[in-house]
């Protein structure tokens, strides 16, 4: 559905060159949601702007739907880009149209009659849940209902591909998630390709099917989520899936706890998949003279399956305590002894 070739893309500036895009080489299935994550600064926001012709590139090709992006102007660019819509993390809005005005207003410039664009709008007015907001004005709705105008407007034409530059950044946690589930419905049900930008790692969990981590205008890291989140490879990507695998207060803990209780083994495990954490601590216990304590832990859902950590203090006679540590490694998918007390 997408694809990126040796695409570059620099700015110059008073400063001098800027390299944003530095040789980026991705392709996107139809249907996907596809995450780009990365920090303030690394390219993603050119990027995106790359695929629905915002911005050229300086060089290397995109292609989107059939067409190549990065050739055409003018009315043919016009025209591509009523399939690629997006939606932004400060929704863009026309502040002095109502929420059917403002949804209806695509269409308009697609030259829809006026009884068409009304049922149109209806429609979509439904499928984000606006109904009984119509008439409102943007200033009278809270960011959540901003946003859903926004997916609204994105969709008035029936677009093949949605991009979303931080669409949920300005968002709180539980509005967030809202609007990612209203993604991922939308998804569904339409068959719509997604790319989302973003630099929280909770919307590439919640939400993608595949990531690609960005670092200083380069892609340093893809892969379908589930799989970077058991594997990260880069330590920035080590960094990303800390945000949602460990608690902030992990290592503190862990201290604490080894501080107060000096001896045994502490023991992280890495839960992936079908994997639960339930019956090999059960089996663990039944196996061994020893006493298990949880530390910590976290699971996490991603569109693929689930993802966890569990800290846990085993304690007991010494062979006891290294027989145990030995069946987690080989029942484990991912077990890690953190320190020898
Ligand atoms: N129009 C522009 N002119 C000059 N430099 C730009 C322009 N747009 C972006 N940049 C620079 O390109 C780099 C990447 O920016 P951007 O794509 O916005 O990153 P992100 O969205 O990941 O924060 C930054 O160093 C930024 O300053
Ligand atoms: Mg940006």
């Amino acid at each position: 559905m997408i694809s990126i070739a040796n695409v570059k893309k620099v700015f110059s500036t008073r400063n001098g060159p800027v390299t944003a895009v530095d040789d980026i080489n991705l392709n996107i299935q139809e249907g996907e949601i596809f995450g780009i994550i990365g920090y303030s600064g690394a390219g993603k926001s050119t990027m995106i702007r790359m695929l629905n012709g915002l911005e050229a590139p300086t060089s290397g090709t995109v292609t989107v739907a059939g067409r190549e992006i990065s050739k055409i102007k003018g009315g043919a660019l016009r025209k591509a880009r009523q399939e690629i819509s997006m939606i932004f993390q400060h929704f863009n809005l026309l502040w002095s149209r109502t929420v059917r005005e403002n949804i209806a207003f695509p269409l308009e410039i697609a030259g829809i009659g006026k009884k068409e664009r009304k049922e149109r709008v209806d429609e979509l007015i439904k499928l984000v849940g606006l109904e009984g907001r119509e008439d409102s004005y943007p200033s009278q709705l809270s960011g959540g209902q901003k946003q859903r105008v926004g997916i609204a407007r994105a969709l008035a034409n029936n677009p093949k591909v949605l991009l979303c530059d931080e669409a949920t950044s300005a968002l709180d946690p539980q509005t967030t998630d809202s609007i990612l589930e209203l993604l991922v419905d939308i998804n569904k049900r339409l068959g719509l390709t997604i790319v989302l930008i973003t630099h929280e790692m909770h919307v590439i969990r919640k939400i993608c099917h595949r990531v690609a981590v960005m670092e200083e205008g380069r892609v340093v890291e893809i892969g379908p989520v589930l799989d970077v989140f058991k594997k990260p490879e880069q330590p920035i990507t080590k960094r990303f899936v800390q945000q949602v695998t460990e608690p902030e207060e992990s290592k503190e803990t862990i201290q604490h706890l080894l501080e107060q209780m000096p001896e045994g083994q502490v023991v992280k495990l890495t839960f992936i998949g079908e994997s639960a954490e339930q019956p090999i601590i059960t089996e663990l216990i039944r196996r061994f003279n020893i006493a298990v304590n949880i530390v910590q832990g976290k699971v996490s859902h991603t569109q693929n399956g689930a993802y966890g950590s569990l800290f846990v203090h085993l304690t007991g006679p010494k062979e006891e305590v290294t027989g145990a540590v030995a069946y987690l490694e080989q029942h484990q998918v991912d077990s890690e002894v953190i320190t020898y007390a």
